[in-house]
């Protein structure tokens, strides 16, 4: 379990402990943070936002919403990753 901050910019929005292996969109409710989704499988990319500090669990291969690119910007789906250490989460998704 992590403690997981959901920010927009400097705006704090929302505080939740993640659980194990859930994914961050989940965490993100339970904060009282929407995070819009659409296919929710890793494929559109829909909920893409950035990892300001921590780290979550990349999946292994990469689901098509995500390339290297996105992964240098920290780039994080909200949909299929989950916190593996207390993160601050920017619902601003990578430009
Ligand atoms: S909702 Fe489509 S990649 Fe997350």
């Amino acid at each position: 379990m992590a403690i997981v901050r959901f920010f927009r910019g400097a705006l704090l929005l929302g505080v939740a402990e993640s659980e194990p292996d859930e994914p961050l969109v989940e965490t993100a409710e339970r904060a009282g943070v929407d995070i819009p989704t659409n296919c929710t499988s890793g494929n559109c990319g829909t909920c893409l936002v950035r990892l300001k500090e921590g780290s979550m669990e990349y999946p292994d291969p990469l689901p098509p919403g995500l390339d290297e690119f996105l992964i240098e910007d920290s780039g994080v789906l909200a949909c299929s990753m989950s916190a593996e250490t207390p993160c601050d989460i920017d619902v601003i998704p990578p430009l």
